[in-house]
């Protein structure tokens, strides 16, 4: 992998509330290198969010890191003050598409004016620079330059969204933490969103930390990816080691729960039941009340994160089974789409 750039290391998050602290995030690492499109998946409610909050420093007032770091080229971003991070991270060396960011744009000011407001609080570039500069990047997502000047409201929601990655990009940041980027659009809008970011990738050697609940997204647009599950992360590797083979059941029955553009005729999985709040330590499989291979073991301790081979230690599953799971899915005919939640001897007979 190149340069590390952001090294989140067993990090865990806790959440204060009246039935007691809510750990929200479980003891999650992963690395994004330079230039690398990295994604973090789960279905709501995992813990994705909260992952990029705490690293722009902006969890909520009941929230808090409790153990682990995260550092940006080397620096703890934890050890510095608000003001710090506005100054020197904040915007011009690492971005922010926040959840729900469409209706983030001011609908009484100009797409421009909103840009020139982003330049003017962090650097000194002046109004004709910036325009300059915005124009570059509108082309640079598909928009032509000269609606710069136009409200949000005479924009699809797919040109504010590539609009909002224009002005994400317009401090040149090393690092975009983008959160369900395209989860508010439509397949055909997502497709040329993944090809202006493909082009951002190559034109100008940016990093993402990628973070959607649909994992076909991370596949079209990522090169390495973390699956997460009630606040851990259950399996990571590259996006053809997660494609091609899977180990965690959960990354099996997600990747089964969503269309998949190389077989789109393919029947769809469900994952029955919720993923469990985990009030305290976490002290089992997270997974194994909707875990068709849960064994006693999986109720008894919580797997480790560990290499599923010798060959490679990025390809690491935090599952007991992980080594067994293809030959138990043969085994029982080859359909994740039959499951049954905590069927633990296996596929339902239907
Ligand atoms: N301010 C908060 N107070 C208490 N619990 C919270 C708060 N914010 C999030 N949570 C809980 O933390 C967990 C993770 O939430 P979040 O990070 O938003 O998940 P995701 O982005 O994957 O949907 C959820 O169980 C959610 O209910
Ligand atoms: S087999 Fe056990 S350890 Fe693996 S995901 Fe299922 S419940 Fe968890
Ligand atoms: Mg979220």
């Amino acid at each position: 992998m190149s340069e590390p750039i952001l090294e989140v290391d067993d990090l865990t998050i806790q959440y204060r509330t009246d039935a007691g602290p809510v750990t929200a995030v479980s003891d999650a690492s992963f690395t994004i290198g330079e230039g690398e499109y990295f994604g973090l998946v789960g279905e709501s409610g995992c813990g994705k969010s909260t992952i990029a909050n705490a690293v722009l420093g902006g969890l909520d007032p009941n929230g808090e890191v409790v153990a682990g770091s995260i550092r940006y080229r080397g620096q703890e971003l934890q050890d510095m003050s608000e003001s710090e991070l506005n100054a020197a991270v904040r915007w011009d060396e690492i971005a922010w598409i926040p959840q729900g960011s469409m209706n983030s744009l001011n609908p009484l000011e100009t797409i421009s004016e909103q840009a020139f407001e982003i330049a003017k609080a962090h650097t000194d570039m002046t109004r004709a620079e910036t325009m300059e500069k915005f124009r570059e990047l509108f082309e640079i997502v598909g928009l032509n330059e000269s609606r710069i000047d136009d409200y949000p409201h005479q924009f699809s929601g797919g040109m504010q969204q590539r609009a909002i990655i224009a002005l994400s990009l317009l401090l040149d940041p090393s690092l975009i933490v983008a959160d369900e980027p395209t989860t508010a659009l439509d397949v055909i809008m997502q497709d040329q969103i993944f090809k202006y970011l493909d082009r951002i990738k190559t034109e100008m050697n940016t990093s993402m930390l990628m973070i959607t609940h649909d994992i076909s997204v991370i596949f079209e647009s990522c090169d390495r990816l973390a699956i997460m599950h009630a606040g851990q992360i259950g399996e990571t590797g590259t996006t053809e080691q997660l494609y091609d083979d899977p180990r965690h059941p959960y990354s099996i029955l997600l990747q089964g729960a969503f269309p998949d553009i190389r077989q789109l005729d393919r029947e769809l999985a469900t994952i029955e039941g919720h993923p469990p709040q985990n009030i305290g330590d976490v002290t089992a499989c997270t997974f194994a009340d909707r875990c068709p291979w849960a064994v006693e073991e999986c109720r008894e301790s919580a797997p480790e994160l560990e290499p599923v081979s010798d060959a490679d230690e990025f390809h690491r599953g935090a599952c007991f089974r992980k080594d067994e799971i293809h030959e138990l899915i043969e085994s029982e005919g080859g359909d994740v789409t039959s499951y049954e939640t905590g069927a633990v001897d296996g596929p339902s007979s239907n």
